[in-house]
């Protein structure tokens, strides 16, 4: 044992490389095809491009303010304005985070103290439990099953109780690709009406949803709205996930108590990108158009796979579509998906590590890629017995 290591206790001892790292790795080992990872393969709008080009250029060398560029909290407030009809003061009620992961982590630990309990949906995303930790709370866990992962509201309101601090959800979802419905929405508001339970809503997924569903922000439900803090990320609504330029949208006095952890661990964010996005959003809102584009992803994936053995419903939202491998073979997901790599040169990620149950039979691909690489991976997929 390392000497600090035997005198200081890990704080996250369970914490290790993460799927997507250890799958990209596979990848590239492999020479496989990488449908892991949820990175785009898509350039960035041309006009950010030439804005950001501008911006490098127009002297914002310096630290933005602490709660981002003005003009770009103006921006996103009339993007929330134009997308779920609700009013968010740029001055008290919007902050540029370095991407979502770093306001729900912030949000986290604005309000988390040691003991308070966090109940975290299953399966979901990898940043919330660790974060959870680290601040002494606790992860309760709430596990969906498989077909559909619908929450059954009853079940979820008996994991409620006096330490219960906050709910995270996240809609769409990363890995399932299903979405909150209204009523889910107004089954929460009944739930958590008369407590004081903040609600931390992952939403970086909020303009890739399909077949005509509208995304239920929290903003949208009052007495969601109120206890909400809502993180959303530019990283996949314009491909640019490697900028890290997000958001977080809560109440003025949440908002307080947000930005006082956020001014000591990251104070502020690039400056020049925040200007180009905020002149971008100006003059384009491209994101309204976004779910087309992937859902042209999405079913020219789901058809190009018709005749494999993989059973699927297509995905809700997200760019991530699941498949059920159950008739193919027995293995465990974390040994399928290695020997899918190895083998049939194509990486995948495995559901168990986002789940509390490790007998699920499925695989989340990343459909955003060019059709030409989801055409190759289609022809192996099918080529599976
Ligand atoms: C559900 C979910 N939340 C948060 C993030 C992280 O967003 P960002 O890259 O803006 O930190 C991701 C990225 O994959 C995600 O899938």
């Amino acid at each position: 044992m390392h000497f600090f290591l035997d005198h200081h206790e890990s704080k996250l001892p369970d914490v290790k490389t993460t799927i997507f790292t250890t799958m990209s790795r596979l990848a590239m080992e492999n020479n496989a095809i990488n449908l892991s990872q949820g990175f785009p393969d898509f350039d960035c709008p041309k006009l950010l491009l030439e804005e950001t080009q501008k911006a490098l250029t127009s002297q914002h060398d310096q630290y933005a303010p602490m709660a981002g560029a003005l003009s770009l909290r103006e921006e996103i407030a009339n993007k929330i304005e134009k997308c779920y009809q609700q009013t968010y003061c740029p001055e008290s009620e919007i902050t540029v985070t370095a991407g979502a992961t770093q306001a729900l982590y912030t949000a986290i630990s604005a309000f988390i103290k040691p003991k308070d309990e966090v109940i975290v949906i299953k399966p979901s995303y990898d940043c919330y439990e660790p974060a959870i930790k680290v601040n002494g709370g606790i992860a309760v866990n709430f596990q969906l099953t498989a077909p559909d992962y619908k929450i059954n509201w009853q079940e979820f309101s008996k994991k409620i109780n006096a330490n219960t601090k906050m709910i995270i959800l996240n809609s769409p979802n990363n890995p399932s690709g299903t979405i909150l419905e209204k009523s889910d929405m107004l089954a929460l508001e009944k739930i958590v009406k008369n407590t004081s339970i903040l609600l931390l809503c992952d939403d970086v997924y909020e303009h890739i949803i399909y077949d005509g569903n509208q995304h239920q922000s929290a903003c949208m439900f009052p007495e969601l709205k109120k206890r909400a803090l809502i993180c959303s990320s530019f990283g996949k609504t314009y491909h640019i996930t490697g900028w890290k330029i997000g958001y977080c949208l809560a109440p003025k006095e949440l908002m307080n108590e947000f930005r006082k952890v956020h001014q000591y661990n990251v104070f502020s964010v690039h400056h020049p990108s925040q200007i180009a996005l905020a002149n971008f959003l100006r003059k384009s809102d491209d994101y309204l158009e976004l779910h087309h584009f992937y859902q042209n992803k999405r079913d020219f994936f789901l058809k190009a796979i018709q005749g494999s053995k993989f059973d699927f419903t297509p995905t809700q939202g997200t760019y991530f579509q699941i498949l059920d491998y159950a008739k193919i073979t027995e293995e465990k997901d974390m040994d399928y998906a290695q020997r899918l790599v190895k083998e049939h040169k194509i990486a995948a990620i495995p559901f168990s590590p986002f789940n509390t149950i490790s007998n699920s039979k499925v695989l989340r691909f990343c459909f955003a890629k060019k059709n030409d690489t989801l055409e190759k991976a289609a022809e192996i997929l099918c080529k599976i017995n």
